[in-house]
């Protein structure tokens, strides 16, 4: 079974998971179960709903290839739990714009809990790293969103060892970040194009929208309000609302900050392509000490693997290869096996013969068979 991207995907190939529909608060919907095989007009419907790629299987041979020379990648967080999350998130955002009578608490709680067992889930797997494929399963941006940066800045915060209370307050607080957006025009939000000096300043207030939500309604606590106020802040000062710099900014803005940009970063926006894993790495790591804390980067550096072990990725001088083993000083340069030489290892990250190579992106399941 390999991760497909949408664009990559073509009728004949055969679906190895269910593909969900995701339309309603309260029911799942499946839109194409496992087994189907795609058609042109299934693929169409898939770029309709925006949905980001498919698992297709593939042959049993290949498979035995694959996994001849690797450990297949570990899923942190399991679907049913990542469907549970977006139900959540897409309630406590539509109480948003309620009269304060129809504010329900227990939607908190419920998201509360969803925090909980994402942070018991990344802890059952401490090992595994963060796939960013795996993470863009589902249509719908903003709440799609929510979940990638939750799940991101609980892993950096397990890396950094904050204690499991602040886990949980920290997932609550990267799943509802952006709640201000609900005051900014839908028609702002899904803009396609750049947007005018007026419209930004009004998206710059969400951070200001979302904090002063939980506090009239006392719905969170310091800690968690701090961070969705202090998201879009920089370490240089330069960010927004208030121009906090360094760690005048609380530690929870500092982490969502990071993983925000990331997920952002390679997301499919209407506006423009997403950044390749790789680049969102050069990007964060450019910015290290500048919009970022230094030892934020560090520790999301060491959990977040822009190639999974065992996924076939397509390297500049135009060989395919295995990923065998994550470099965890440079998560974009890891250890690979050439496909068609099945014996040789490179080092992307220490061999200084091969400093010149670099992967370009994760290959489809078609590209390896005729290779
Ligand atoms: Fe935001």
């Amino acid at each position: 079974m390999t991760f497909v991207p949408i664009d990559k995907l073509k009728a004949g190939m055969v679906l190895d998971r269910d593909i969900y529909l995701f339309n309603s608060i309260t029911s799942k919907i499946i839109m194409l179960r496992c087994g189907q095989i795609l058609t042109q007009a299934y693929i169409e419907k898939l770029h309709e709903f925006d949905i980001l790629g498919a698992y297709i299987h593939t042959n049993q041979e290949k498979e035995k290839t694959i996994s001849a020379t690797q450990t297949h990648f570990r899923q942190p967080v399991k679907r049913e739990l990542r469907q549970e999350a977006l139900t959540s998130i897409h309630q406590v955002y539509n109480m948003f714009n309620q009269v304060a009578q129809k504010i329900n608490v227990s939607s908190i709680n419920q998201t509360m809990n969803i925090s909980k067992k994402l942070v018991n889930s990344l802890r059952c797997n401490i090992e595994a790293k963060i796939s960013i494929a795996n993470l863009k399963m589902y249509d719908d941006y903003t709440y799609n969103h929510s979940l990638g940066v939750s799940i991101l800045s609980i892993a950096i915060g397990l890396e950094l060892g904050l204690k499991t209370q602040d886990l949980y307050d920290l997932g609550l607080c990267a799943l509802l970040h952006d709640i201000g957006k609900m005051a900014v025009p839908i028609s702002i939000i899904a803009k396609p194009a750049k947007l005018t000096l007026e419209e930004f300043s009004i998206v710059k207030q969400h951070p200001v929208k979302g904090a002063e939500f939980f506090l009239k309604h006392n719905l969170a606590n310091n800690a968690i309000c701090g961070g969705v106020l202090t998201h879009h802040e920089k370490y240089d000062g330069t960010g927004y609302p208030n121009g906090l710099s360094g760690d005048d900014i609380p530690l929870f803005g500092r982490i969502i900050s990071v993983a925000d940009v990331y997920d952002a970063l390679t997301s499919i926006r209407p506006y423009r392509k997403p950044s390749t894993p790789a680049e969102a790495i050069e990007y964060i790591m450019g910015s290290s000490g500048i919009s970022f804390d230094i030892a934020i980067v560090r520790a999301f550096l060491n959990k977040v693997a822009p190639y999974p072990i065992g996924s076939c990725v397509r390297l500049s001088n135009g060989e395919l290869a295995i990923i065998v083993k994550q470099n965890d000083y440079n998560p974009s340069r890891p250890v690979i096996r050439l496909f068609n030489q099945p014996d040789v290892l490179l080092d992307l990250c220490m061999q200084r013969d091969v400093q010149n190579i670099v992967i370009e992106n994760i290959c489809d399941v078609k590209t390896v068979e005729n290779h």
